[in-house]
């Protein structure tokens, strides 16, 4: 596997590492040969404090003998691991490898743990104190920068301590949001609803769906222009779980409240997603965040 994106700068590293390390033995060789300017007597004729001459002997024989080792010291390094631009090395070592296997070694650690509480139901997880212990910091860890460290989450990014979902709250489906990840899509639509007065008029109608503030003529007018929006968010408004088209009639507002909050997403659409967590945490994680998630709205289920 080569770290370059041309083999120029493979070829490049690889040429300033090995000519370094010739030029160290060129200039251990050349101070060896090299005599300074001596003054006849062994001193550089360089003189201090009135009596303390600089001499001109060679470098101690033990320190040569260091350096020669150094030396080949780094030829060995690099015949073993990566070093000479993309080569891997005899022992095929790589920072990515390392880590994985010490994920590898601490999954199969914590492996037993995760065991037990995966027999257990979520609703159970989510009332033992040490799941949800782990739970909390799984969550630190993995979502809270973006669904926030209370999980309340902000502008685009779901509040998950609420009872309002975009694809369901059962923790067989936050369990499913967690391994596959979600992409919520909702394409431009104002061509769909007509002139830009229809889709102010359809933003009103939808501000009045939840009884926000509105103008109840432009809402009547904007009505019979929502059914290009039934299709995902129902004729009524209530949302769609499976295509995670969010409740309308709920006054909870992923992507912001008011007239041009609504008419920019029906004019621009929006495209949300979810990462997946399956190639980031293992299945017994999974399990535990599932349920610590789904104990964060169901908190008199918990307490009981
Ligand atoms: C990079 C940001 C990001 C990270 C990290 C992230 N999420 Fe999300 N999550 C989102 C977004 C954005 C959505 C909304 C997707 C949509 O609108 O379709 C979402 C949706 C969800 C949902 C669905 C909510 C609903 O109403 O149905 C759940 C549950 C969830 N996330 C849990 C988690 C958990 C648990 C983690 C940690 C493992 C996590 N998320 C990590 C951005 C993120
Ligand atoms: C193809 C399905 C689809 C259609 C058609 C559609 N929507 Fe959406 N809508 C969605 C999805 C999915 C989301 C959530 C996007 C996300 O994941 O963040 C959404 C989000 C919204 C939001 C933001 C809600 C919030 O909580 O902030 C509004 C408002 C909205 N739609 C209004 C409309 C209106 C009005 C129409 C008709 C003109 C419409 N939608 C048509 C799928 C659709």
């Amino acid at each position: 596997m080569s770290d370059f994106i041309s083999n120029f700068w493979h070829l490049y590293v690889a040429g300033i590492t090995l000519v370094s390390i010739i030029a160290c033995l060129i200039l251990l060789w050349f101070s060896g040969k090299a005599k300074a300017m001596t003054a006849n007597d062994n001193t550089t004729g360089h003189v201090w404090d009135g009596d303390l001459r600089e001499m001109n002997n060679p470098l101690p024989r033990w320190w040569v003998g260091l350096f020669i080792i150094t030396i080949v010291f780094a030829f060995v390094y690099l015949a073993m691991y990566p070093g000479v631009g993309n080569l891997a090395g005899k022992f095929g070592w790589t920072s990515a490898g390392q880590y994985d296997a010490e994920v590898a070694k601490a999954n199969a650690e914590v492996a037993p743990l995760y065991a037990k509480f995966s027999g257990m139901s979520p609703e159970e997880v989510s009332k033992d104190p040490q799941a949800m212990a782990i739970g909390d910091r799984l969550f630190m860890n993995n979502c809270a920068q973006c669904h926030g460290s209370d999980a309340r989450g902000s502008k685009g990014f779901p509040n998950l301590a609420d009872n309002d979902w975009l694809y369901g709250g059962s923790p067989d489906v936050i369990k499913a949001t967690l391994t596959q990840g979600r992409n919520g899509n909702m394409p431009p639509m104002a061509a769909a609803v007509g002139t830009p007065e229809d889709v102010r008029n359809v933003a009103h109608y939808v501000l009045s769906l939840s009884g926000s503030p509105h103008d109840s003529l432009r809402a009547s007018l904007g009505k019979s222009k929502f059914g290009a929006c039934a299709a995902c968010h129902g004729m009524d408004g209530k949302g769609n779980h499976a295509m995670g088209a969010p409740n309308l009639t709920d006054d909870v507002w992923l992507h912001g409240w008011g007239e041009n909050a609504i008419v920019n997403m029906i004019n621009n659409g929006k495209v949300n997603q979810m990462p997946a967590q399956a190639s980031k945490l293992t299945e017994g994680q999974i399990h535990v965040l599932a349920s610590y998630v789904w104990g964060l709205s169901n908190k008199t289920a918990v307490a009981q």
